[in-house]
């Protein structure tokens, strides 16, 4: 058997680099944080090949001291905490003292800084002791060539440039999103990738998400005591197939957290359909004692105090936010909304996106005395669409049978009328569901549907929880089913499509799986089918009744499938229309 010994320095610091060296990714991810504890206003990114042949960073922090220059390349050196108590409340990017070694000990480093009192910088490569003078400007310059050179297996991990090169940039918006007081350069093989400007963090988060994540985004601030979460967070109608758009920080760090993702999710269940994913960017900040940071060493991973709580915080904070009812917007007018989703679709290609509106309020409101008067003389009586209590506004006709064309203060409201019924009955299911069974109402005529033999053995096994929603349904002979009752605020939607709609979704869940958990996507389903169809003539006072109710149930201006229920049309975006040729 072997004896015991020390490894050599070298091999415990390439062990060490493991765990937080994964590719060039994470050496730049270190870098940035550096140059971002270092008071850094401009960071200048060079990359070439993806990273692997070279990650070379300049800032103009404050620089590290010629003598220190050596320590700043040896691992657990650090001028960032000197005891634990420190470490309990670490505010800095950094903590360990070992991102450089780790580094340093699997590719070749150029460590160059100067200080603002220095009279000119000083360089070290990673493999020597010995600092040389360098001509610099103040600040650090860090270079990193060659990575893994000495450790073939890991490079054998790495991917294409392209990949590698990607991983890189996503690292940057990362950064980038969560320090907008900050200018950074990126540049790949010579080309100018990214160039960012300080400035506000809604115009950061601008830069890096795009316009269409903005156009459906919702701004939301809540402080609460010690805790505040900011940030945007688009509303579903701006939903993704995956998770690539979630930002979440825990005090300015980029976190993967299970407590955090779950309280988003949850914010958005009610808005979202199960196979989509919220899009956010979101900044909790709390008191550095309520989060230790030290739980793993790339530092993506924290830990809670109160998980509980701030998960209660998140979720509320974020529900309130997404739940704003209509006529009370706050990040983003409607009509902007509807003008840039037209856009998307090139419908009014040559409408120019941001400028600003240019009617005048004297001919607005012209026309509104004109709109008013002209229906005032067709006989309807018409409320003052001044009314407060009515946001959306007074329906005046119905378009194709499709939508609601109704007026309020502000111009023309759009509805579509089967997505806001079917909002509005989704809201009232579920709220009787959350008093116990829903209310069912027994058919007159027991419906008899033909059903094959997979929808009759869903029904018979999940019959139990049909009833807990309302619905009696048994199978009747081999090839039939028969329903007695259905949800009372369904009898009058199509009942085979809902029906068969139902078992569908209850055959796809595995028989373990509790209702309770998929009981949201059952009620989308339940009220998708009960809600009035296309091509159904509504009356204006049903139109009317259908409006008030929008007004009535939260989160009414995003149908259960994530699509917006309404839009409002200002008087000056329809002036807009005609005013095109000037
Ligand atoms: N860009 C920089 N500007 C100024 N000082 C720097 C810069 N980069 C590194 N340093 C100094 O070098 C030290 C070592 O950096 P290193 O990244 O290895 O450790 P750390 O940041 O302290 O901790 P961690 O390992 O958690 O990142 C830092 O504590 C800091 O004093
Ligand atoms: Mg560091």
């Amino acid at each position: 058997m072997a004896r015991i010994h020390p490894l050599p320095d070298l091999l415990v610091s390439q062990i060490a680099a493991g765990e937080v060296v994964e590719r060039p990714a994470s050496v730049l991810k270190e870098l940035i944080e550096n140059s971002l504890d270092a008071g850094a206003t401009k960071i200048d990114v060079q990359l070439e090949q993806g990273g692997v042949r070279l990650i070379r960073i300049a800032d103009d922090g404050h620089g590290i001291d010629a003598d220190d220059l050596a320590l700043a390349l040896t691992r657990h050196a650090t001028s960032k905490i000197a005891s634990l108590d420190d470490l309990e409340r670490v505010a800095s990017y950094g903590f360990r003292g070992e991102a450089l070694a780790s580094i340093a000990a699997v590719a070749r480093v150029t460590l160059g800084s100067r200080t603002a009192q220095a009279a000119h910088g000083f360089r070290i490569q990673g493999d020597s002791t010995k600092v040389e003078p360098a001509a610099l400007t103040s600040g650090t310059v860090v270079e990193v060539a060659d990575l893994y050179f000495n450790t073939p297996a890991r490079r054998k991990f790495l991917k294409t440039e392209a990949t590698e090169y990607a991983h890189c940039d996503e690292v940057l918006r990362r950064m980038a999103l969560a320090n907008p007081g900050v200018t950074f350069g990126f540049v790949h093989n010579g080309s100018v990738r990214r160039r960012l400007a300080a400035g506000e963090a809604q115009r950061r988060a601008r830069e890096i998400l795009g316009d269409e994540f903005f156009a459906h985004a919702r701004a939301l601030d809540d402080p609460a005591g010690p805790l505040r979460l900011h940030g945007f967070a688009a509303l579903p109608a701006y939903s993704r197939s995956g998770r690539d758009e979630q930002y979440f920080y825990v005090n300015g760090r980029f976190v993967r957290d299970k407590v955090l993702t779950h309280a988003a999710r949850e914010a958005y269940a009610d808005i979202l359909h199960g196979s989509r994913h919220p899009a956010y960017v979101l900044f909790l900040e709390l008191d550095p004692a309520g989060v230790d940071v030290n739980v793993h060493p790339a530092k993506t991973e924290v830990r809670f105090r109160d998980s509980r709580g701030i998960h209660q915080f998140i979720f509320h904070a974020l529900q309130r936010a997404l739940a704003v009812p209509p006529g009370m917007q706050t990040a983003m007018s409607t009509a902007q909304t509807a003008l840039n989703t037209q856009n998307e679709r090139s419908y009014f290609a040559s409408l120019p996106r941001q400028s600003p509106l240019e009617v005048n309020q004297a001919a607005a409101t012209s026309y509104l005395d004109f709109a008013r008067s002209a229906f005032a003389d067709a006989g309807q009586s018409m409320p003052s669409v001044a009314d407060g209590n009515a946001p959306l506004g007074y329906a005046l006709a119905q378009l194709q049978g499709i939508y609601i064309l109704a007026q309020n203060e502000t111009g023309l409201v759009l509805v579509d009328m089967h997505a806001a019924h079917e909002r509005i009955l989704y809201e009232r299911i579920k709220q009787q569901l959350d008093a116990g069974p829903a209310p069912a109402q027994a058919l007159l005529v027991p419906l008899l549907l033909n059903a094959g033999s997979g929808e009759i053995a869903t029904a018979a096994e999940h019959g139990e929880a049909l009833a807990l929603l309302g619905f009696d349904i048994a199978p009747m002979g081999p090839q039939q089913l028969v329903v007695r009752s259905v949800p009372a605020l369904l009898a009058s939607g199509d009942l085979p499509a809902l029906v068969r709609a139902l078992l569908a979704d209850l055959k796809e869940f595995p028989a373990s799986r509790v209702i309770e958990a998929r009981r949201n996507e059952l009620l989308s389903t339940m009220a998708c089918h009960g809600a009035v169809r296309a091509n159904r003539m509504l009356s204006v006072p049903e139109m009317n009744a259908l409006l008030r109710d929008m007004e009535a149930t939260e989160r009414a201006d995003q149908c259960n499938h994530g699509r917006p229920t309404w839009v409002q049309f200002s008087l000056a975006d329809l002036d807009k229309l005609f005013l095109r040729g000037r």
